[in-house]
């Protein structure tokens, strides 16, 4: 069976519950600006995050409009912030499509961007949960944080392992992380086992950017360009830890490089080949196979069969995915 159905088998009906009230949770009376949200809306992503929400809500205890709520709470803000990070970024694709900073123009987007990361919280307030709104609204900080410090890093040319963990663990992983909490909080679960979810939530998280950011070292359909993160200055763990390794010479001449920004095709190829020689990408798996057998442990002492079973699947998933 596809891994993703693998997934989301315990919670099936309840995601279809979800995409139906999804599809319906942005909306303007203005026709111009509906037809910008019809645009992002029309190609679905993975669905991860509601997934993961549903799946920690079922565990400790019955799904209920809270849930729902915090669920598109989530999404939204996650589309909010792929609409804003295509900007960031620089990057013409997203879902498989042209990125609305592409079809449109950055101004757009941003705006676009605003639209939905005001829906969220309009849904936050909705699930009338004082603690769910309080976790999303920090959230919104720590991820412009994340997408700042790694800005800034690209800035100040900083080559730093530790840093490279921070800046994910807030731009990703405290979304996955706080999902999960949010799922077990709209279901009342004990603090203990909110924590337990949660900090799952953020080793998945770990996984699936480590394993996102190998992407970007190969040509393949994953929906969104690739070889874009070292043209746009970010050096991710295989580069990283190629650099690391590697003779005087050959560190410095990149450090120079990366320092100039001087990101024509030929040094991106030269750094994007040297780093998958080089072992890069074996060490990101190392460290994506260390946070997978923490997550694997905790995910053992779930005690709802099913979901233990949907959230191994996710693990496979998230470290062995092709898109
Ligand atoms: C993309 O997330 C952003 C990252 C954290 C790498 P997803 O790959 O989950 O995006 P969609 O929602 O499926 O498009
Ligand atoms: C992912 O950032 C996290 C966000 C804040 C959207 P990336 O820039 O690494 O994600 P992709 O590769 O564009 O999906
Ligand atoms: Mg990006
Ligand atoms: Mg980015």
């Amino acid at each position: 069976m596809d891994k993703r159905l693998l997934i989301a088998q315990p919670v099936a009906t309840e995601l279809e519950r979800f995409n139906a009230y999804y599809k319906e949770s942005v909306s303007s009376e203005d026709q111009r600006v509906q037809k910008l949200i019809d645009y992002v809306m029309v190609s679905d992503g993975k669905r991860i995050r509601p997934i993961l929400l549903l799946l920690a809500a079922k565990a400790c205890g019955e799904i209920n409009e809270v849930t729902y709520g915090a669920a598109m709470t989530i999404e939204l803000l996650h589309t909010a912030s792929l609409i804003h990070d295509d900007v960031v970024d620089n990057s013409d694709t997203r879902r498989g499509k042209p990125s609305v900073n592409a079809v449109f123009d950055n101004r757009m987007a941003v705006l676009v961007g605003d639209y939905f990361l005001s829906t969220a919280l309009i849904k936050a307030v909705m699930t009338s949960s004082y603690p769910i709104i309080s976790i999303i609204s920090n959230l919104g900080r720590t991820l412009a944080e994340g997408e700042l410090d790694q800005l800034l890093l690209v800035k100040e040319s900083v080559l730093d392992e530790a840093e490279y963990f921070e800046v994910i663990r807030k731009k990703t992983a405290s979304l996955l992380s706080d999902c999960m909490r949010i799922g077990a909080i709209s279901v009342d679960a004990p603090a203990k086992e909110i924590e337990k979810f949660a900090l799952i939530g953020e080793i998945l998280g770990m996984c699936f950017q480590m394993r996102d950011d190998i992407f970007d070292y190969y040509s393949n359909n994953v929906g969104k360009p690739t070889g874009n993160d070292i043209r746009e200055g970010k050096v991710t763990l295989p580069l990283l830890y190629a650099i690391g390794q590697a003779p005087e010479d050959i560190r410095n001449s990149f450090i120079s490089i990366i320092r100039s920004k001087d990101f024509s095709d030929a040094n991106i190829h030269t750094m994007i080949e040297y780093a998958k020689a080089n072992g890069g990408i074996e060490y990101t798996y190392t460290k994506i196979e260390e946070y997978y057998k923490q997550a694997e442990e905790l995910i053992q002492t779930i005690t709802n069969e099913e979901v233990r079973g949907g959230l191994t699947a996710a693990l496979d998933y998230i470290v062995q995915r092709a898109y």
